[in-house]
Formats: C-alpha cells, structure tokens, sequence
C-alpha cells in the first residue's frame, strides 16, 4: 500500500485527514464523558455498520437521524482533523464516537471514565478483500494494482492504521472490562437482532421487541445502501470516488474466496497462526 502519509508512534496516517496535533490532541486531551459511547475497529470491519446499530438505538428504532444526517457525522472519528475543528461542537450527549486508534494510542483520559467501548471485528482475510477494493475510491489511497504486493503489506503491518493482528491483540486486552464490549462482523451478519439485543444489554438501552425490530430492518445492508445518509453519497466524490464502485460493496462473509489464491490463502493462515498464537482465543469466524 502506498499513499501519502505520515507516521506517528510508529503508526501510518494518511496527511489529509490527520496531523500530529490532532492524534495527540485525541490522546492526550480529549475529555472522555462518562456516558461517551466508542465505536472501535479497524478499517473495513464493520465501522459504519455499527454506527447505524447504535444511531437507532439511541433514539430507540427511530430513523429520523439516519435519515437526515449523514452516518460519518452522526459518529465522527475523534482522531482525524476535522472532529476537533468542526464535528465535535456539534454531538448531541450521549456522545457517539468511531476511531481506527490502536488501544496505545486511545484517548487517555477513557481509563478513568465510565464510558463504553463497542470494538468490532472481522476475519481478517475479508478486510483485505474490501480494503483492496476500498483503495480504488478513497482518495487518500493510491492504488495498489497487485493483490499479492497489497497482502504483503498488510501482513507486514505497512497499512494505515498499523498492523490488524497489533490492533486485535491490542485492543482484546480489554476483553474483561465491563466498559468493553467485543462483537464480530460475522455475528451481526448471522444474527443481527440477536446481536442487537446484546448491544442494548451492554449499554443499558431498554427497548421494546418493535423498537429492536426498528433497529435491524434499518440497519440491513439493503436499507443502508439505499439510504443517502449512510451511503456515503453525500461525500465528495473528490474525496470518495463511488463511480468506480460502492462503499457498501458487498456486505457478506467470506467474499475473499473471490481474491485469494489458494496459495495465498494458505501463506495467510500461517502468518495468521504464528500472530495469534499467544492470543488463544478462538474468533467467531474461525468457527465458521
Ligand atoms: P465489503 O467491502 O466487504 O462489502 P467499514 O464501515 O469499517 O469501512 O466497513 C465496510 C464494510 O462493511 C464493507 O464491506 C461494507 O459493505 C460492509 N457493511 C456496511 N454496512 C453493512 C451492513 N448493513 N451489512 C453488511 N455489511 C455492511
């Protein structure tokens, strides 16, 4: 992956979007709210998805919000440039905030608050098939032609954001803290009303069963790639190219079969293998 970029910490950022000041600024500075709720992941793992699953139930299956504001507004990435300049003035509290931030790197000042943290994963194999398409639209990336030249990187952690098996093996320090909670792309893709009622648990959010059924028919991934505000249409095309193909590509499991070779595949499970080991933790998607 090659794109203009910085590095902070050891960690790549793409200089449109983020400054030195800005990531310290979210480090160092930023004053976590108890009722302040984190939509963690790394890129391509479900993000937005997520954002629109907490958007109605925050406002208990009503989609007067996800139909009005665009979805990158309605749980902006606290570390980029534009949340401390613009976005952040306009939260409404409960505060909902995104980050790609590794668990180094995450606002100091969560660890001594009551705020909840909702981090989501995916098979990894699957969030290189989507961000190997997502380098194609997003300007901010210059397109990577060979796929094994791309997997390679990603394996070696030269990607924005760092390394996915550092962000996972970061972030799942967390996994017995009542403030955190861990779901994967997979489970919400298999069941996403059972996932949602999960969430409401985490969060203490009572809804009713025609409130969660809200919920999941306007989180589906046909309902969000018709809608406008989740989209990503309203985004400059400067910015996000979706001439030459969606943001919400194609929402499903296992779409890496599409790009990987066998031996691909193979050299993946092995660097994954080796990675992981001292995790032991089983993911969902490697039950699948
Ligand atoms: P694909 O490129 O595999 O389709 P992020 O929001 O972290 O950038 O992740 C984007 C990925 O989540 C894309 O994956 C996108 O299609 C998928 N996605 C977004 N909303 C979804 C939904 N409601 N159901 C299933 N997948 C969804």
């Amino acid at each position: 992956m090659t794109f203009d970029y910085f590095t902070y910490k050891g960690i790549r950022f793409a200089i449109d979007a983020y400054s030195e000041e800005g990531l310290s600024y979210a480090e160092n500075e930023l004053e976590v709210l108890d009722d302040d709720i984190f939509n963690v992941t790394y890129p391509k793992s479900g993000t937005n998805w997520m954002i629109e699953i907490l958007s109605l139930i925050k406002y208990k299956g009503d989609a007067t919000l996800s139909n009005s504001i665009p979805i990158y507004s309605r749980a902006p990435w606290y570390e980029t440039n534009v949340f401390r300049t613009q976005q952040m003035k306009d939260l409404v509290p409960p505060r909902m905030m995104s980050s790609h931030l590794p668990f180094n790197m995450f606002a100091k000042s969560f660890f001594k608050s009551q705020a909840k943290i909702i981090y989501t994963m995916r098979n990894p194999k699957d969030v290189i098939a989507s961000l190997f398409h997502f380098t194609k639209i997003l300007s901010i990336y210059k397109e990577v032609e060979q796929f094994q030249e791309f997997l390679e990187d990603f394996l070696q952690g030269n990607a924005m954001y760092g390394s996915w098996f550092e962000h996972v093996k970061g972030w799942m320090q967390m996994k017995d803290d009542s403030r955190f909670f861990f779901i994967t792309y997979e489970e919400l893709l298999q069941d996403l009303r059972g996932s949602v009622v999960r969430i409401c648990k985490f969060l203490g959010k009572e809804l009713d069963d025609a409130q969660i059924d809200s919920v999941v028919e306007h989180s589906t991934f046909k309902v969000m790639k018709e809608n406008k505000m989740s989209n990503w249409s309203q985004m400059s095309p400067e910015i996000l190219n979706q001439s030459k193909g969606s943001f919400l590509r194609k929402g499903t499991a296992g779409d890496w079969k599409n790009i990987f070779t066998v031996a691909q595949s193979e050299y993946f499970d092995k660097v994954y293998q080796e990675k992981m080991k001292e995790l032991n933790t089983s993911f969902y998607w490697e039950k699948l």
